[in-house]
């Protein structure tokens, strides 16, 4: 039985694709600041600004153009024809893994085409713009539907499905993150601790590179895919 692979994704997977990264020069906090978008006080400050930076960046997933791109493709490929168990653990709310074919995935950071009710925590899938005029189809509730990601501050989650995945697997690798947010950046340390192969595929070193036993430096659309063939020897 061949041994599991864990991979932990990041922006940059997606930055092929045309979804902007968040701490490169161009990326998002860039052009906003995490303490007025991303946090629940700003929410609590200015719920108009926070669901219009999410409504515009809904509606820029859904735009046509925006497709999975070669290293979301790859992933798939491996979750289907490695013999062992593969899981993504992602901190992208965009859904270009689901996509790309993914099935054993965990949103750790949330996921943006879907809402979450403040009032009676009722998850669904949500394509439209969300505002005070929102009503929540469960309880009825208006004004009480937030976009289901996780803001600074708040706990991510399924990180106690992705710890034990990272404990158990012989292989794992870390894909377009900058590793400068946590938990996310320490799961590196329970692949160590497991004694598995640790691989950081990025465009530059990452702020945990030097926990990495193995580096490699290019864009995901090409190394990722390479990465792949690798391990399935083809
Ligand atoms: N291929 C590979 N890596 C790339 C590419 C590419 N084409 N383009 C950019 N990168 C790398 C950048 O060099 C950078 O190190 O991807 C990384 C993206 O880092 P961040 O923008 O910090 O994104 P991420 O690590 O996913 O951020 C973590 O921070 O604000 C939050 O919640 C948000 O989930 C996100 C979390």
């Amino acid at each position: 039985m061949a041994g599991s692979i864990v991979v932990l994704t990041g922006a940059g997977i997606s930055k092929e694709s045309g979804i902007d990264t968040f701490r490169d020069a161009d990326g998002v906090w860039s052009r906003v600041r995490i303490e007025d978008v991303a946090t629940p006080s700003a929410f609590v400050r200015d719920p108009v600004k926070v669901q219009g930076f999410y409504n515009a960046r809904r509606r820029g997933l859904l735009d046509p153009k925006i497709a999975p791109n070669a290293a979301h493709a790859a992933l798939a490929r491996l979750e289907a024809e490695w013999p062992g168990p593969v899981a993504i653990v992602t901190q992208n709310v965009d859904d270009l893994h689901e996509r790309a074919g993914s099935k054993n995935l965990l949103h750790i950071h949330g996921e943006l085409l879907k809402s979450r009710c403040f009032a009676c925590g009722d998850v669904r899938e949500a394509r439209v713009d969300l505002g005070a005029e929102s009503v929540c189809a469960k309880c009825g509730n208006d004004g009480t539907l937030r976009p289901h990601v996780v803001w600074f501050t708040e706990m991510p989650f399924f990180m106690d499905e992705a710890i034990a995945a990272v404990r158990a697997c012989a292989i794992f690798a870390s894909i377009g993150t900058s590793g400068a947010v946590y938990p996310a950046a320490g799961l590196v340390e329970h692949a160590r601790a497991a004694g598995a192969r640790t691989v950081e595929i990025n465009l530059e070193p990452s702020e945990v590179a030097s926990a990495f036993a193995e580096k490699r430096y290019g864009p995901a659309g090409v190394l990722v895919p390479a990465f792949v063939a690798e391990l399935l020897g083809r």
